[in-house]
């Protein structure tokens, strides 16, 4: 059995505008072992989002509990929560954010930069690029990519540091069918070679598919999807 990287009790979300309030997330719970590719899915407004943002502390629960391998991460200071998130935590948004003026391999190393072990992690990242195909495109300005070949780029930002869980939302949802099977057959290659850990939402059937747990969103809540 694999070791838990990520537990979380009863959280609670809400947002108020003016008068309303609006619970998102009610008493969620989740927890996630090494090696899983959880999926989640659910409606347009379910709380996916919302959820990732919290799991990966850039936002804050109104209440609950969340534990990021064994630390509390309700109880750590800003500087000690940025370096979980740079040394523990791989984001790869349907918007990728990638850096404008850097080349697609220093937006890969970036993660690396900040972590002061960029000249390290040179030699994995040529690797990366070679394993998705990219190498001839390393000195490409984000520009200069096609939006699946941005997309691959920010997956492997995503992987540098070696994090124990990558998060992942929608991150097909801007892909031609192509180009969002081949992301799916990424994953499933990183999670099988590296015991890669995921947690992706998606509104695609196909991607939730790929799941080693599949979850779907109601009520601000995670239920088994069948
Ligand atoms: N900052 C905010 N202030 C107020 N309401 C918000 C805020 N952010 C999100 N919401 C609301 O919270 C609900 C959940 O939003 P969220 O983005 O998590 O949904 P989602 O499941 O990711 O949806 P989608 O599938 O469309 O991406 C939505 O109804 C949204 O309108
Ligand atoms: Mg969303």
């Amino acid at each position: 059995m694999g070791k838990i990287v990520l537990d979380t009790t009863k959280l609670v979300k809400s947002y108020s505008n003016g008068e309303k309030e609006l619970n998102v997330l009610n008493n969620l719970t989740l927890k996630v072992k090494s090696g899983e590719i959880i999926t989640i899915m659910g409606q347009s407004g379910a709380g996916k989002t919302t959820l990732l943002n919290i799991l990966g502390t850039l936002d804050q629960p109104d209440s609950g509990q969340l534990t990021i391998l064994g630390n509390n991460a309700m109880e750590m200071s800003d500087k000690k929560l940025s370096e979980l998130r740079n040394q523990d935590l791989g984001f790869v948004f349907q918007f990728h954010h990638l850096l404008p003026e850097f080349t697609a391999f220093e937006n890969v190393l970036m993660p690396a930069i900040i972590n002061n072990n960029a000249s390290a992690k040179e030699e994995l990242a040529d690797e990366l690029f070679h394993y998705v195909h990219l190498s001839d495109r390393k000195d490409h300005l984000p520009a200069e990519l096609s939006g699946g070949e941005r997309l691959r780029v920010a997956v492997l930002r995503a992987l540098i540091n070696q994090p124990a869980l990558v998060l992942a939302d929608e991150p097909t949802g801007n892909l031609d069918i192509n180009n969002a099977k081949r992301l799916l057959q990424l994953f499933k290659k990183i999670n099988s070679d590296f015991n890669q850990t995921f947690i992706i939402t998606t509104h695609n059937p196909q991607v939730a598919a790929i799941g080693s747990r599949k979850l779907k969103m109601v009520n601000g809540r995670l239920r088994i999807n069948k």
